[in-house]
């Protein structure tokens, strides 16, 4: 089910074997051109794997961050086959009213950096941002998926989209009847592992005037706020400017533009542009790299690790000690994210006696890991339990303000990042 994984897929260092070299004073040491094992969080199942009673598990893998320290990107130390990660996908970009203003911002921005008119969407879900795209005046958008139960939904929502992985091949043969003048990939570059045969993709489809654009989840986030339940094994890269900067070296295209945004906790995103196009790259780029050049080290992820491990701690501590009292605990938003707390806290039924959740393919089966249900959303009201764990931190005004009825009632939301919080 998976590969390990010991070479920095941005500058290429690292070795599977760490050699011995002469030191000067005619000792052997070990050479430093490896990657550094930085984060462990042991062995955990796949993050999305949430399956109905019958069916069978995926599997679990080693849940361990690499750290390349030539050009700061961190790595998980294994890759999951893609095709089990996302053949059929029960992440659907959530309809949430945080989500939809983020596409709506998005859109705007990426417009006013472009007057193209064809867009071409990597990893394009449900269709919910190719049809953002439609309304700010983008003429076509197609989109590219290998989940072909998304690309089914994608469809039924009106949109034109591709059943692949993206591919230098699948770019190739797109190339033949469409040129882009935007390309964008939402939260898809991190989990791609072959970041050069996608930077090949990529040149099939552009010319000096595509605009590139990928947003992905910030390292330097996650490692501010500690957010360490972004790591699971869909992610297999947390990205830095100074990474992506030796990647694009001698690829034809370079980092023109960076624009933050608050979702998913802290995302980035990344305009690329040809080296043909004459414009000079914004100030953005050259900020990130000065601020990385003391912020982004081997010491900074082994803190990410050891607060972590304080994190979980305290959680599994606080359920317990709520369950010890009587009280009853459900949790809310089965994301990606719960997978890593549930298992890390080795919680069970026996703490947290169902999860909510909006999405539909994930209710009434189990978060991966755990016998713990996944239910519809309208069972906390229904239901009022004394706690609400909420996994989904990332949206915790939407959330206060969705749940402000129960809340009045007495009903406690517990936010277990980047501190425990409960409102
Ligand atoms: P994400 O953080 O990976 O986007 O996942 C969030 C999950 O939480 C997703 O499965 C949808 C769910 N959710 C709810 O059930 N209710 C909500 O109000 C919100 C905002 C999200």
């Amino acid at each position: 089910m998976f590969t390990l994984h010991t070479t920095c897929r941005a500058c290429g260092l690292g070795n599977q074997i760490p050699t011995l070299k002469q030191t000067a004073s005619g000792g052997p040491a070990l050479n430093h051109d490896s990657l550094r094992s930085v984060v462990d969080l042991g062995i955990q199942p796949l993050a999305n794997d949430f399956c109905a009673a019958a069916q069978p598990r995926a599997g679990y893998a080693p849940l361990r961050v690499l750290y390349c320290p030539r050009c700061t990107l961190a790595q998980l130390s294994v890759v999951v086959d893609p095709a089990v990660l996302y053949r059929h996908y029960s992440y659907v970009t959530s309809p949430s009213r945080t989500m939809l203003e983020h596409f709506a911002k998005l859109a705007s921005d990426i417009k006013a950096e472009t007057d193209g008119r064809y867009l071409l969407e990597i990893g394009s879900n449900d269709g919910a941002l190719l049809l953002a795209f439609g309304k700010v005046g983008f003429e076509e958008c197609i989109g590219v998926d290998p989940a072909a139960n998304l690309c089914e939904l994608a469809r039924k929502n009106g949109c034109t989209v591709v059943n692949q992985f993206f591919t230098q091949q699948v770019a190739r043969e797109i190339s033949a009847s469409y040129r882009p003048d935007v390309i964008l990939a939402r939260h898809v570059f991190c989990h791609i592992d072959n970041w050069k045969d996608f930077v090949a993709g990529l040149q099939e489809l552009i010319g000096p005037d595509t605009l590139v654009c990928l947003e992905v989840p910030y390292a330097g986030d996650l490692l501010r706020r500690g957010e360490f339940d972004t790591i699971y094994h869909e992610h297999l890269s947390f990205l830095t400017i100074t990474s992506i900067e030796h990647l694009l070296r001698d690829s034809g295209l370079h980092l023109h533009r960076i624009i933050e945004y608050p979702i998913h906790g802290g995302a980035v995103l990344l305009m690329l542009r040809s080296d043909q196009h004459g414009k000079p790259a914004s100030p953005s780029v050259g900020d990130y790299l000065i601020h990385e050049r003391t912020t982004m080290n081997e010491d900074a992820w082994i803190r990410l690790g050891i607060n972590a491990r304080n994190n979980i701690d305290v959680l599994r501590a606080y359920v317990r000690n709520l369950r010890d009292n009587g009280k009853r605990v459900a949790g809310l938003g089965a994301s990606a994210k719960s997978t890593v707390w549930i298992n890390a806290c080795s919680f069970t039924r026996k703490e947290i006696d169902y999860i909510a959740d909006t999405t539909t393919l994930k209710q009434y089966k189990t978060s991966p890991g755990s016998d713990i249900p996944i239910v519809d959303e309208g069972a906390i009201v229904r239901d009022l339990p004394d706690y609400v764990i909420c996994f989904a931190w990332n949206f915790k005004e939407e959330i206060l303000q969705k749940f402000e009825g129960i809340r009045k009632q007495g009903v406690k939301f517990v936010f277990p990042s980047p501190t425990i919080e409960v409102v």
